[in-house]
Formats: C-alpha cells, sequence, structure tokens
C-alpha cells in the first residue's frame, strides 16, 4: 500500500512510517515541523534503508494536500496524526486547537475522497471513554464531548465527522485507533519522543530529569485510590502503537471501526518511576506533589477487540518503554535539535 502519513515526522508518526516501510509498505510524510524535526524523517529511513520523502506543509490546506498527491500519489490510504496534542495549552488556545486539529480532517478527507483514497485512518485517544465505572474501557464504553479540555474534545469532534462521512462514503474504510498512553522509542536509539519545553507527560518528564536537564519528579498526588496511591495509565509502547496503524490498514473493511490500542494492564507512576530508574541504573531525585487539577485516578482498556478483529496485541512492557525510552535520551540529550 502506498499510504501518505499526516504528521508523518512526529512521535507516533515516525514510528509508524517504520513500521509501515518495514511491512512493504511506501511512505510519504507530510508535516509542518510545528512540533518536530525535519532530521526525524531522515532517521526514519536511516532505520529502513528506504527513501522517505517528507513535505513540509499544513495539512490544513487543501492546496497543500493536493500537492501532495500530484507529486507523491496516487495512494491507497491516509493516516492522519497531525494535531496539536498539549492538553494544558489547548484550555489556553481553544481556537487554535478546534480550528488546526479539525482542518486536518477536513483538507485531508476532502481531497483523499476526490482522489480516490480507501482508507482513512485517524489517531484519537482513550480520553474520549467519560465513566470511570466502565473501567477497563471497551470500545463500547460510554463516550463524551463534554470532555475537561478541548485537545481530548477535539479528538471526540473528529470522530462524530468521521463517522457521519462513513456512512456516506459505503466504499471507504475510517478507522478511529483511541492511543492510550504512548511511551519509549524505537529500539535503535535514531527516533523518540522531542517534547519542546518542559514536559507534561510523566516518562518524558522522567527522562529529562535523568539526563540531568530538570532537578526532580513531581507525583501529582499519591492519596489516590488506587494500590500504591498513585494514579494508573495503561503504557503502550509507541512500536506496539505504530503496529497498530499498519495491522488496521492492512485489515481494513469498508464501514467505520474503532479500536483501543493499549496493552489492558495498569501501570501506577510509582511503578513507572521505578521502572525508569532501573533502566537508568540509578535513583532519581522525586518529590510527592497534589494532584494535577483534572486528572483521573486510573485509565486503561480492554484490548481484545483489536486483538479480536486485527490480531494485534502489545508484545512490550513498561521495562522495554523505559529502556527504550532512556537509550533515546541518552544518546540524544538534546532531542533532535542536537543532532
Ligand atoms: C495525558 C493527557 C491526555 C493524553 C495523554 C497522552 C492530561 C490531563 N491528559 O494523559 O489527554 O491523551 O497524556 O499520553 O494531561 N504524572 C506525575 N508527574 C508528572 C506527570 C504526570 O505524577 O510530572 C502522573 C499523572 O498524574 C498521571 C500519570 O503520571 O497519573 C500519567 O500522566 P501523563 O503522562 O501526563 O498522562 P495522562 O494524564 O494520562
Amino acid at each position: 500500500m502506498r499510504v501518505l502519513l499526516a504528521g508523518g515526522a512526529g512521535y507516533v508518526g515516525t514510528h509508524t512510517a517504520v513500521a509501515l516501510l518495514n511491512a512493504g509498505h511506501e511512505a510519504v510524510l507530510l508535516d509542518d515541523l510545528s512540533g518536530t524535526h525535519a532530521v526525524a524523517a531522515e532517521r526514519v529511513a536511516q532505520i529502513t534503508g528506504t527513501s522517505v520523502p517528507l513535505v513540509v506543509g499544513d495539512a490544513a490546506d487543501d492546496a497543500v494536500v493536493s500537492g501532495v498527491f500530484d507529486d507523491h500519489g496516487p495512494f491507497d490510504a491516509i493516516i492522519h496524526l497531525a494535531a496539536f496534542k498539549a492538553v494544558g495549552e489547548s484550555t489556553q488556545k481553544p481556537l487554535d486547537y478546534y480550528s488546526n486539529n479539525l482542518d486536518t480532517t477536513y483538507a485531508l478527507m476532502r481531497v483523499g475522497l476526490a482522489r480516490g483514497i480507501r482508507s482513512f485512518v485517524f489517531s484519537s485517544t482513550g480520553t474520549v471513554y467519560s465513566d470511570p465505572a466502565d473501567l477497563p474501557f471497551t470500545e463500547e464504553s460510554t463516550t463524551s464531548i463534554d470532555l475537561s479540555n478541548p485537545y481530548s474534545k477535539s479528538k471526540r469532534m473528529n470522530e462524530v465527522v468521521l463517522e457521519d462521512i462513513a456512512r456516506v462514503n459505503p466504499d471507504l474504510n475510517v478507522t478511529i485507533l483511541r492511543y492510550f498512553n504512548p511511551v519509549g522509542a524505537h529500539p535503535s536509539g535514531l527516533i523518540g519522543e522531542d517534547p519542546a519545553g518542559i514536559p507534561n507527560n510523566l516518562m518524558p518528564f522522567v527522562s529529562r530529569v535523568a539526563v540531568g536537564s530538570l532537578e526532580q519528579i513531581g507525583i501529582f498526588g499519591d492519596d489516590y485510590d488506587t494500590p500504591d496511591g498513585t494514579g494508573l495509565r495503561d503504557y503502550i509502547h509507541v512500536v506496539d502503537l505504530a503496529e497498530g496503524h499498519v495491522v488496521a490498514l492492512e485489515q481494513a473493511q469498508p464501514g467505520f471501526a474503532v479500536f483501543n490500542l493499549g496493552t489492558g494492564t495498569p501501570v501506577s507512576v510509582h511503578e513507572l518511576v521505578t521502572s525508569f530508574e532501573k533502566a537508568v541504573g540509578r535513583e532519581l531525585p522525586k518529590v510527592v506533589l497534589g494532584r494535577r487539577p483534572g486528572d483521573v485516578a486510573a485509565t486503561y482498556c480492554d484490548p481484545a477487540k483489536a486483538e479480536r478483529e486485527l490480531g494485534w496485541k502489545a508484545q512490550l512492557g513498561i521495562d522495554d518503554a523505559c529502556r527504550d525510552y532512556w537509550n533515546w535520551q541518552s544518546t540524544n540529550p538534546n532531542g533532535y535539535a542536537g543532532a
């Protein structure tokens, strides 16, 4: 298959590009480089030994997307990963988040449909589930659009829009992938997560403490109703997550489908930090702080549908993710900027 990967130079995009190329598919990356560096695409080529075109441009612009089809098409499928994703920032800049995260879908879908794509895979989030009583979340669990921040709302809005589009395009496959917490890096250490500024998410924060650019880990609450009092999450290795995109494309049937991509195994903040310390080989400075507003005690999925229907199951655990994240961070202490 020939695939247009929108947001292809980002964290999930680069790993998905590697997985596609390793499976014998072709990929063209479209990315505005607002959250990543061009060198990330070069690293994909280095890992796979295959050339990977990178088009620098805005996936929300029909003319840009048409240009990619003109120059690099035809494409069988679009994988849409081009989104703003900082939850805190989304509450400060709702217009930017709604506009970017929906306009990219509109432009990619408008052009993709006109050019005859057969499949459209969308990167969504497990935060669309809204009722903790449903844990572990299945694809049938209650979703809401009344979520705590514009980022999550924009993802749920996309799902609603895409379901309507699928309904009137019966030959098209639309697959929604609801990610839980992506972590880890490619085992080569050549690609990984490279957040700008101070990271909001746990593993990149811990990693920055380990590399010495941040002072200490802040644990957001140890008084939750969980086994060790810290928050429980479903951390999915980005290599497994990337593989999920490939099988979703390969197994795609016409119609609308939703899959959770997670491990199904909840891991606490304490457990993640301990695992990272094991990878680094020393204890890391940490302090327990108050709860972060908006956080929930626990979120994790039931990934059985993806196994049943796609034959996909996470193969890697939290120790693999910490080892690989640390390998990437320690060999690239300044991320791609140091390359
Ligand atoms: C966050 C986003 C979510 C997004 C996901 C992507 C929020 C409120 N939610 O989820 O929308 O889909 O990332 O991976 O930002 N923690 C600490 N110290 C830290 C950072 C985090 O103790 O410095 C704790 C949190 O309280 C939580 C766990 O670590 O229990 C994971 O946090 P994080 O990595 O930010 O992910 P989520 O909050 O699950």
